[in-house]
Order: C-alpha cells, then sequence, then structure tokens
C-alpha cells in the first residue's frame, strides 16, 4: 500500500558527523540537521566548539588527511552520543587555478590529499561503527561530473570521490550503509571559489550561463536540503548516486550557452510556438 503520510526527512536523534564544518557549506548543513534534532559532530581543521556550543553538538580538531586524527573524530562521536548515523564528507579544498601544463605538485597532492584520502579515511573509520540504515555522504562536485578548464586537481580529485563513492556503497551495502554523493555547483556563500583571484569573474558567469532554468548561482542551503533528505530514512532507497545540485548544468549545454557561444538563436525557427501562451477558449 502508498505509504501517504506527510515525512519531513526525519533525522531527530541521528548522530551526524559533519566535516569542513567551521565554514560554508560544513557550517550550513550542521544548523540544518541541528535545527531538526540532530546531534551534530563538527569537525575541521580549525575550531568549530563556538558553533558546537550553539548547536549543542560536539566540536573536534581534525586534519582529514591525518588517519589517525579521524578514527579519533568518529570515536569520540559514539563516545559522546553513543551512535555514528550519519557522516558528511565535506570538507574540501581547491589549491591550483592554471592550466596542466603549468601545474603545481605540491597544489595537486593537496588537492588529492583533503578532497580524496580525506574522504576514503572518513568512510573506513566511519563504517565500522555503524548499524544497518547509515548514511555516509561524500561532497563532490559539478567538476567532478564535467571537468572545467584550470582546475584540473580539484576536477580529478571530485571524479575520484564520485567513484570511490560508488565502490563504497557496494563493499558496504551488506551491512545496510548507503553512501551517496553530492555534486554542488557554484555556490553564493563565501567560499574558496571566491578567493581565486582573477577566476571568480569568468567562472560565475560560466555557471550561471550553464544554469537551465536559472541565471544566478545556487546557495548552500539548496545542498543542505539535499543532505537533510539523503541523511533521513527516506531516502532508504537512495544508494550509490552522484546527485548534482546544478540548475541542470550537468544536462549539457543551456540555450543561454549556446546563443552566447554562438550568436544565433538556438530555435529552429523564427517564430517558435513553444512557449507562446495558449489561446483562451
Ligand atoms: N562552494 C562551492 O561553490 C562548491 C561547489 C562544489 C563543491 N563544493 C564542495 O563543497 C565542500 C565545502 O566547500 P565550501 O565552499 O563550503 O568550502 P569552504 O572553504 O568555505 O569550507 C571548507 C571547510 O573545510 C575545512 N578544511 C579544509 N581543509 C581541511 C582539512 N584538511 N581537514 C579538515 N577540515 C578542513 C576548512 O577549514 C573549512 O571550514 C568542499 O568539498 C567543496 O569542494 C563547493
Amino acid at each position: 500500500m502508498t505509504d501517504t503520510r506527510v515525512t519531513p526527512f526525519n533525522v531527530a536523534g541521528k548522530v551526524c558527523v559533519i566535516t569542513g564544518a567551521f565554514h560554508g557549506l560544513g557550517a550550513i548543513i550542521a544548523r540544518r540537521l541541528a535545527a531538526n534534532g540532530a546531534h551534530v559532530v563538527l569537525g575541521d581543521i580549525r575550531d568549530c566548539t563556538e558553533l558546537a556550543d550553539e548547536l549543542d553538538g560536539l566540536a573536534v580538531r581534525v586534519d582529514v588527511t591525518d588517519e589517525t586524527q579521524v578514527e579519533a573524530m568518529m570515536q569520540a562521536a559514539v563516545d559522546r552520543f553513543g551512535q555514528l548515523d550519519v557522516v558528511i564528507n565535506n570538507a574540501g579544498v581547491e589549491s591550483f587555478d592554471g592550466f596542466i601544463v603549468d601545474m603545481d605538485v605540491d597544489a595537486w597532492r593537496r588537492d588529492m590529499d583533503v578532497n580524496l584520502l580525506g574522504v576514503m579515511l572518513g568512510i573506513k573509520h566511519a563504517a565500522p561503527r555503524m548499524k544497518p540504515g547509515a548514511s555516509i555522504i561524500n561532497v563532490a562536485s559539478l567538476f567532478g561530473l564535467m571537468p572545467i578548464p584550470t582546475l584540473s586537481s580539484y576536477d580529478a580529485s571530485k571524479a575520484a570521490v564520485i567513484h570511490l563513492t560508488k565502490t563504497a556503497s557496494v563493499e558496504l551495502g551488506p551491512k545496510g550503509i548507503r553512501v551517496n554523493a553530492i555534486c554542488p555547483t557554484g555556490l553564493t556563500h563565501d567560499s574558496y571559489l571566491g578567493r581565486i583571484e582573477g577566476v571568480d569573474n569568468w567562472l560565475d558567469d560560466w555557471l550561471k550561463l550553464n544554469h537551465q532554468h536559472v541565471d544566478e548561482l545556487g546557495h548552500a542551503d539548496d545542498c543542505a536540503a539535499l543532505v537533510h533528505y539523503l541523511a533521513s530514512d527516506d531516502a532508504r532507497f537512495i544508494n550509490a548516486q552522484a546527485i548534482a545540485v546544478d540548475a541542470g548544468a550537468s544536462a549539457g549545454p543551456s540555450i543561454a550557452m549556446i546563443e552566447a557561444a554562438t550568436g544565433k538563436r538556438a530555435e529552429w525557427t523564427d517564430d517558435d510556438p513553444m512557449f507562446e501562451a495558449p489561446e483562451p477558449s
């Protein structure tokens, strides 16, 4: 029988670890989950005590590239709240903007370490502490689905996160643990993307042009809403997915993009009736 109850993505009482929770998307996810009754554990290389106090959660100082620290964070969640239900591997960096021929190897390694190794360690040390029904959510990127020039180390690390998500979902399936990725695109909060000198101007314009139905950037709240759903039992049948939060950009070039690139109208005819209002009957 169809279940017609209103289900508000219940996360009350769930213990959720969020990495990269000091700033940006991680902090917004933490606020949303806590507002819906979850116990939040805020992991970051920076001190999250203030936000943790506000949300009645736990702050853990962690470098997600350090295995000992990641394991200690997962254990701290269990020690404080008695269980571990949801892990959001969100901490990420974008260390290099430039063409591959100019790639700085240290920057490449940094992106791979934080964005990919960090996610792997999060999965490795969360899963043994989780029970059936648990959910792991990895924050990848639209650029993991479709690359953008000048961000190759970031692109590659996020594509690998998507693949790792699928491997983990297969391995952890028998334990009843779901593993999904979300793939955001440019978000309007004060993020690292805005700190890349000279890149954000064309990047923001390019992103907006690629959106199918809006000409504005997304907001971290758009991603937090999806994370909220994936964390809840309402998403019990959603596994091994990489879900884009990108206003349709991953579908391919938008009409606005085609017209900007070609200087021509994208419709086949000059008087395309498709979008005309129907005549009143
Ligand atoms: N902002 C966007 O437009 C956008 C788009 C696509 C994907 N993303 C992804 O979303 C996630 C969050 O991005 P954001 O924009 O909120 O970034 P942000 O720079 O605002 O925040 C990242 C957080 O991660 C923390 N962090 C960095 N290195 C760490 C480490 N080694 N260990 C622990 N914590 C560390 C930082 O201290 C910071 O609090 C990232 O994975 C990013 O790649 C963001």
